[in-house]
């Protein structure tokens, strides 16, 4: 079904399915990171923008009223409780909004594992550093099926008898899926609070809300194609212990409106959220979103084991529990072998074959993580395969023989 927004003249646009305003010089094979925005969704908060503009004062004494109206509606699309969902600027201040509400509680003792995201997992780590208390990672290997993963998990409360355990539903540098919703049951049980880092799960996942976390945040700035700085907190509790990261004259109030005031600040991507949502749905439909992106994924992903058949050993990875639009792509030899490295790598690539791709790092292997969107077709992948993945060759080619130079 088409799509009507307003044009900045005034005129009503109808789109049959989302424009994006991406460099067409470029395959944008990364949506992961980042995201990307539709024209539409864009003009939306242009719109929004050009209103504050106006009028700041008005546009500043109304803001607080918008964002809870958005918040309503954004809890109504993702069906959680609007009493449980405050907006936060991204997947990162959520997670950090948790850790807050935990301090001047006594040491906290976290588990976290290592396939989390590394602002995440260092935002706990010092948690648990600064309340006296104790961190552990534990070790998940890739392939680890959801049972393996329960009983990881189980064996590390068992020893370390955490406070606080922090879990990905989706990973970044993994490109799998955990069983959220069955660790953080066993957590309850066992009187360990839980936080779910879902960034990735907004659009990827039909019902992407872990209702068994204590805590579950989830950007909305990563498949859900919103402006960038939306994100949601939930909480399973009355969330009372949780505050905004900025002060405002907000912090009174209950949670969650106290999270509709962060002082001064260009709220706008919380309020469009909902509008990008319901453009992608009313266009192309979230469910056939996630249809065609699984397709492609594994279209994709035939092509590429077959440029690396023969440099790469098993150049698709078993990740036990993979996710319909990203999956993994072991890199030639050493490359991307830390994570540092593997950051590294992006830029250049890009640069060098006009490819936007997510380089990631584990257990000292260096993976090339694809994802897919709306935007993508398979001519981007068959550019990969023939000119991206004899690039990725070459340069381990010349970093081994670099290595064994020096
Ligand atoms: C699993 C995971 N958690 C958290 C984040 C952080 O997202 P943000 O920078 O929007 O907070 C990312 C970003 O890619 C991620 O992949």
């Amino acid at each position: 079904m088409p799509i009507h927004h307003t044009a900045p003249e005034g005129v009503v646009v109808v789109d049959p399915e989302p424009r994006w305003t991406l460099d067409p010089r470029v395959r944008h094979l990364n949506h992961g990171s980042f995201g990307a925005v539709p024209e539409a969704v864009q003009a939306e908060q242009d719109r929004l923008r050009r209103l504050v503009e106006w009028n700041p004062v008005r546009w500043f004494a109304s803001q607080p009223e918008r964002i809870a109206a958005a918040r309503a509606e954004m809890a109504a699309l993702l069906r959680v409780d609007p009493a449980r969902l405050g907006f936060v600027l991204n997947a990162s201040a959520g997670a950090s909004v948790v850790y807050q509400s935990l301090l001047g509680r006594g040491p906290v003792d976290v588990l976290v594992t290592d396939h989390g995201y590394g602002a995440v997992t260092m935002g706990a780590q010092r948690l648990a550093t600064r309340t006296g208390g104790h961190w552990t990672m534990a070790h998940i290997p890739l392939d680890a099926t959801a049972d393996d993963v329960v009983a990881i998990i189980t064996a590390e409360f068992d020893r370390h008898r955490p406070s606080l355990l922090v879990i990905d539903q989706i990973t970044s540098a993994t490109a799998r899926a955990f069983p959220v919703e069955e660790l953080c049951r066993l957590a309850r049980s066992r009187g360990v609070l839980s936080l779910v880092d879902g960034a990735h799960a907004p659009g990827v996942l039909a019902d992407p809300v872990c209702r068994e976390a204590d805590y579950w945040v989830g950007n909305l700035h990563k498949f859900a194609c919103s402006p960038r700085g939306a994100a949601v907190l939930v909480s399973r509790g009355d969330g009372q212990e949780l505050f905004p990261l900025t002060d405002s004259w907000g912090a009174h109030l209950p949670y969650p409106e106290r999270f509709d005031h962060n002082g001064t600040m260009d709220l706008t991507a919380w309020l469009v959220a909902p509008f990008a949502w319901r453009h992608l749905d009313q266009t192309l439909g979230w469910a056939n979103i996630r249809t065609a992106a699984r397709q492609l994924m594994d279209e994709a992903c035939a092509l590429v084991a077959a440029a690396l058949d023969g440099l790469v050993d098993d150049p698709l990875p078993d990740v036990g529990q993979p996710v319909g639009p990203m999956r993994l792509v072991r890199l030639p030899g050493e490359l991307g072998g830390s994570h540092d490295e593997a950051d590294a790598l992006r830029v250049p690539f890009s640069d060098a074959v006009g490819i936007a791709g997510a380089f990631t790092e584990f257990g000292g292997r260096g993976y090339f993580r694809l994802s897919a969107h709306a935007y993508n077709a398979l001519p981007d992948y068959q550019y990969l395969a023939t000119v991206g993945i004899p690039l990725l060759h070459q340069w381990s080619v010349d970093r081994n023989r670099g290595t064994s130079a020096s």
